[in-house]
Parts: structure tokens; sequence; C-alpha cells
């Protein structure tokens, strides 16, 4: 059967996935993203808690490592994330920095050099770059305060990363990623990304396109779309904002929580592909979502079995292969939404 780097491709579509140090030292996972996929990207490794071991020093290896592999591949990698912009994410050292008698130009020169390193060393392999990553408080609506943006402000933070990306890769799609929060029950975050982006693009700041992750279903229902708590109405009100910006759409992280689903394994894997097509056939019903990228490819390595464990303990089924490397019928709902 062909691999789903090949379906995507006859319709236009990169199809991928994420490979990290939970999983690249397995030779048989390797060889499963590099029969499926068209495109890489690293789970951990080019974040800063990955790359900056300190203020000064930047440590490439294990980025270098995916990156080599993938061209040996003739992968495609995208790059994740030159700014995680929440402090849950950022590195202790950074959190405990001394800015000095002057904070802003301290926080400045931190940022500028830490992107433009990274940005420029990729920029010949990675062609689209999250320059931002989750920079709202879903509760609030509010940009979050982080270390960084202290002094800088939440809105320069947001611009000098996208401005300092452009320059160093000129080439690559500058991508705004966020989680979005689902359930329809949270339109404050979804607004409050809305005028993020509206601020961007009045100032000038080069963003091209927005990374909707989608960890999607903590609810799930029988609705005739499959959607669950999904408001598709609402989603498509949001993604026709978006695309009238001009910005392009990408599904950056797709797995599926299923956590609230019974233990039989066939009606949860049934339950998950159904909910994967009809929100792939919605996203993809928009022609500016070009790239699809699952948050791992097998049960085995979903970093959900960590974050969201069942409360039964059962191990998560959140992904197209089971923990075997065998297809599920997400596989099949992927392949067929292409
Ligand atoms: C997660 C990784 O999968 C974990 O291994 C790591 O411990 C934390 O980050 N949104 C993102 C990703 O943008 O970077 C996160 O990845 C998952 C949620």
């Amino acid at each position: 059967p062909s691999s789903l780097a090949t379906l995507g491709a006859a319709k236009g579509i990169r199809f991928g996935s994420t490979v990290g140090l939970r999983n690249f030292e397995d030779p048989a996972y390797r060889a499963l993203n590099a029969r499926e996929c068209a495109l890489i990207v690293p789970e951990t490794e080019m974040k800063w808690v990955a790359l900056r071991p300190d203020a000064k020093r930047f440590d490439f290896t294990a980025a270098d490592r995916i990156v080599a592999w993938s061209r040996a591949n003739s992968l495609g990698v995208r790059g994740h994330t030159l700014l995680w912009h929440a402090d849950r994410w950022t590195p202790d050292w950074l959190k405990a920095h001394d800015f000095g008698p002057r904070p802003r130009s301290e926080a400045e020169r931190l940022l500028t050099q830490h992107v433009s390193t990274v940005a420029s060393r990729y920029a010949s392999v990675v062609d689209s770059f999250d320059v931002v990553n989750e920079a709202i408080n879903p509760d609030t609506g509010l940009i979050n305060e982080t270390a960084l943006s202290k002094p800088l402000g939440g809105e320069r933070t947001i611009d000098i990363a996208f401005q300092t990306a452009r320059i160093a890769a000129t080439k690559a799609q500058l991508v705004y990623n966020d989680f979005m929060s689902w359930a329809a029950d949270n339109e404050r975050h979804r607004t409050a990304i809305l005028r993020l982006l509206e601020g961007m693009k009045k100032r000038g700041v080069p963003v091209d396109a927005l990374g909707v992750q989608s960890h999607l279903g903590s609810k799930f229902s029988d609705t005739p779309t499959g959607l669950g708590q999904i408001d598709e109405a609402a989603w498509r009100r949001f993604l026709d904002e978006v695309t009238g910006m001009g910005l392009d759409l990408l599904v950056t992280e797709l797995d599926v929580h299923d956590n609230p689903l019974p233990t039989e394994i066939g009606s949860r894997d049934a339950q998950v592909a159904a909910h994967t097509r009809a929100y792939l056939d919605l996203m993809l019903s928009y022609p500016q979502t070009r790239t699809v990228m699952c948050w791992g490819l097998s049960d085995r390595y979903s970093w959900l079995n960590d974050f969201r464990p069942r409360p039964d303990k059962l191990p998560k089924r959140p992904l197209p292969f089971d923990a075997e490397f065998r297809p599920k019928p997400m596989r099949e709902a992927i392949a067929a939404a292409f």
C-alpha cells in the first residue's frame, strides 16, 4: 500500500511526524518514519531547553543528528520552536538570568542571538519554522509573561522573534503555533489568537501561517460529523478569519486523546479514526492547509502516555500505528482524508 507521504503528495499535502529522544534510538521506528513521512520535526531537540545549556552556549548535537538522518532519507524538516512563549517551558537558567542595568536590551540581545543562530544554522534545510509557540494564556486571553517578555513586553518579544527569523531564514515559512483550546467553550483563547495575528499583520511583522497543533478530543460524541466537542461552525468562522488575513494553515501536532473512551480497543480505535477523519476533512477543505503532521506515528511513543495518562492506566491509542507499529484505523482515516 502507498505511504501516507505518497498519498498526501498526490494531493499537494506534505505529511509528516515528530521524532526525538524518546524514540530516535529505535531503528524500526526510524524506518517507519522514513517510509510514511515526507517531513520530520524534532520533538524537543530544537527547543531552548535542549539547545541551550546556558546563556553563552549552544549544543546542536541532538538536533543535528535528526536533521542529518532526515536529509539522508530525503525527508524535509520543520523547525520547532524558536521561542516557546511560556515560562513553564523556559530553561531554568533563563528564568534565573541577571538582566543587568539595561534589562530591555539584554533581553533583546539574548532573543535575537538565539533566534538568528538557530534559524540561520538550519535555514538551508528547514523551510518552515514554528517561530513562536503558545503565547496566550487560555484562561485570560492575555499574552503570557515570560523571563524575556517581562523586560521587553509580550508583543515586542513576539515581533522581534519573527523579524529576526525572517532575516536569518529569508525563504522559510514563519509560523505562529498554538494548541487553540479545542473545547467549543474556549472562544476567548481563539479570539486572543486572532487579535495577536491581526496586530502582527498591522505592524508589518512577517508571519506567514498559523500552526494548529490539533491535540484533539478530550470529549467525544456520536454527532453526525464525529467532531464531538468541536463546534464546526465556530471553527470555520475562526479559520475563515485566519485565512482572510492571507495566512496559511498547518496541522502541526495531530493526535487524539482517548481518555474518555471505553476500554475495548476496537471501538476506541474506531472513534479515534472517525474523529480524525472529520477533523481532517474540515481542515483540508481549506486549500491553505498543505501540511499535516502527527505528533508521533506509534502509540508506543506518544507523549500523552506521560502527559495525560488514562485514568484506567491502559496504554493510550492516540496515533495511526499501534505499539507494534501495525497500522490502525486512524491511518486509514488519514489516507482517506487525503
Ligand atoms: C512536548 C513533547 O512531546 C514532550 O516530549 C516534552 O516533554 C514537552 O513537549 N505542544 C507543543 C510540543 O508545541 O512542543 C509539545 O511537545 C506538545 C504540546
